[in-house]
């Protein structure tokens, strides 16, 4: 189905609590057949948390929409758990297209959102107006993220201009992991944490709706929940967030070498599919499989 049949399919959904919220809310009764950015805010009135995982595939994102999560971020995370490499920095414009266009094909009801790649943004507002072009037509998803603060101003001036929701992401940064010099905790101290909240209410200024802030101490992310309308969706930053997201694999126990506080498993893909994968093997190499059953 092409991005624009899908988009507009009948998915009759009611959110649970919307379902409650009757008296509370506009979307009363309604029937959301897709998440919206105005949908996400009003979930943020009305203290509803907001769930958010990263896709890369069709095959991931089809299981995830149809468990009814909220935002599927086609994150540029795909660099290590999709590509191997070490950082966020090495996946490229065309890369991140392929990855957002399998995944908006399998999408019926989540919001789509996908990181604009290092390089293709903070340089140059123009650039980022371009790439953002590219992703939004070549793939047909719904928003675009950036990471960083006052600095990109314009950059995200520019693609909101045009039309294009965009999302912030503040607090630990991957794409300035040369910078850090490491993935710890950030905003700890005082300076930090200032400029945070700072840059949080400028992305609200400029019409982001909605920021990402990962790996903050959870007092700071209260503050700024507290501090601006649009959904804060956490990552590592606490229960006081208005959403949560992870990165799927992790979530799953793909990456089992990974395993951060903020992290919660739910799953051990790794050694479940390692297992299955071993059974397989056995049964070939001892000509179990195929059996009578399994032939023509
Ligand atoms: O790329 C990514 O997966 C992300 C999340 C960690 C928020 O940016």
């Amino acid at each position: 189905m092409s991005a624009i049949g899908n988009f507009f399919s009948e998915i009759p959904y009611i959110a649970p609590s919307l379902k409650l919220n009757y008296t509370k809310m506009s979307v009363q009764k309604k029937v959301i057949k897709r998440i919206t950015t105005h949908i996400l805010q009003e979930m943020k009135r009305n203290d509803e948390p907001i769930a958010m995982l990263t896709a890369y595939d069709y095959s991931m994102a089809r299981i995830l929409d149809a468990a009814g999560i909220d935002i599927l971020l086609v994150g540029d995370s795909a660099s290590n758990v999709m590509h191997g490499h070490e950082t966020t920095l090495p996946i490229t414009l065309d890369q991140m297209i392929d990855h957002a266009a399998s995944v908006v094909r399998a999408v019926k009801r989540a919001l789509v959102v996908v990181d604009l790649p290092f390089g293709n943004y903070q340089s140059n507002p123009m650039l980022a107006l371009e790439s953002t072009v590219r992703i939004m037509k070549e793939s047909g998803a719904h928003a675009v993220k950036m990471e960083g603060g006052a600095e990109i101003s314009k950059a995200i001036k520019k693609v909101l201009t045009a039309g294009v929701p965009v999302m912030g992401h503040l607090g630990l940064t991957p794409q300035s992991i040369y910078k850090f010099g490491t993935y710890t905790v950030r905003a700890k101290e005082k300076e930090e944490a200032r400029k945070l909240k700072e840059d949080a209410k400028k992305l609200e200024e400029l019409g982001c709706f909605a920021i990402v802030v990962e790996k903050v101490p959870a007092k700071l992310t209260k503050e700024v929940a507290a501090s601006v309308d649009i959904p804060i969706i956490g990552i590592g930053g606490g229960k006081h967030a208005d959403g949560q997201v992870l990165v799927t694999h992790d979530m799953l126990g793909i990456t089992k070498d990974f395993q951060p506080r903020f992290l919660r498993t739910y799953l051990s893909l790794f050694e479940e599919i390692k297992n299955a994968t071993k059974s397989y093997i056995k049964d070939v190499k001892s000509r179990d499989f195929p059996d009578d059953s399994e032939q023509y």
